[in-house]
């Protein structure tokens, strides 16, 4: 395994992205391990919910940034990376998953939130898309999301003026269910995770497929997938990712 540990305990696969030295961003080589835990935990009749957490202060600053910038430079192709298994693999999965979100929460570290069940966050934790600042145009059908989560004004600000929501903001308008102390956010999780365990699985299973629409979701996956390996390869882009390159230099 790269940098994501998995322990399965009481009917819980609890997934940790466990890189805090690069604020948890998410490498080629995660998202490919996260497709290997999410497959292995939807078929695992023993496992009932997924917990997806994260090592160290910050929950996940993203997609790795070098990799957008690869694939700006036509170095290497997005659509062969792990990232479209891991999107399907998410947003296809089947049993609740969990999240606790101890800190700073960055592009797909908060698009991941709206294909998850129950999200327990940080108070003073901080959520950002800054998708257009990076030339970028949402992603993981989190231009469908967000949006139904919270009304289009309040995405748009999100995504276009990059505006920062904390956890008690993310819990406010339902992005999260509650906002706790950040030593308080793993314990609630795991509480939750391990009640939703003690559940009958195919009720479970049943019920999450009824509320969700499928067909929708997949459709603006496609649609965000095209969009964004487009807008990857904009000389924007490429000058938001030299940015960030460059910023400590
Ligand atoms: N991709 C690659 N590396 C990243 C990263 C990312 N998305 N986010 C952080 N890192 C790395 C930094 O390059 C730095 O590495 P270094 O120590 O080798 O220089 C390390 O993580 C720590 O980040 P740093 O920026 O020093 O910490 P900070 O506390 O000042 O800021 C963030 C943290 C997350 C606010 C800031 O790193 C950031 O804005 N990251 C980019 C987020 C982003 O735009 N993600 C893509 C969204 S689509």
């Amino acid at each position: 395994m790269s940098d994501i540990r998995t322990r399965a305990a009481d009917g819980v696969l609890t997934i940790t992205l466990a890189r805090p030295a690069k604020k948890n961003a998410i490498t080629d080589a995660m998202y490919g391990d996260l497709v290997a835990a999410l497959t292995l935990a939807r078929d695992d009749a023993g496992i009932v919910a997924v917990l997806i957490e994260a090592e160290g202060e910050d929950f996940c600053a993203g997609n790795d940034i070098s990799m957008f910038a690869a694939a700006s430079s036509g170095e290497r192709d997005i659509a062969e990376s792990n990232t479209g298994p891991f999107l399907e693999a998410l947003t296809t999965f089947p049993k609740p998953i969990v999240a606790a979100v101890t800190g700073r929460a960055i592009g797909i570290g908060v698009t991941m939130l709206l294909h998850c069940d129950l999200v327990y966050v940080a108070e003073h934790a901080q959520l950002r898309t800054p998708f257009i600042d990076l030339g970028l145009v949402p992603e993981a059908a989190s231009a469908l999301t967000v949006p139904a989560r919270i009304g289009h004004v309040r995405a748009f600000a999100l995504f276009a003026l990059g505006e920062t929501l904390s956890g008690a903001e993310a819990a406010a308008i339902g992005i999260a269910n509650r906002a706790l102390p950040a030593n308080g956010v793993r314990e609630a999780a795991t509480a939750a995770a391990r009640a939703i365990a003690a559940k009958p699985l195919s009720a479970l299973i049943a019920t999450k497929k009824l509320m969700r629409d499928a067909p929708a979701i997949a459709a603006a996956l496609e649609a965000d997938r095209d969009a964004f390996i487009a807008q990857l390869k904009t000389p924007e882009a490429a000058a938001a990712f030299a940015a960030f390159a460059a910023r400590k230099k």
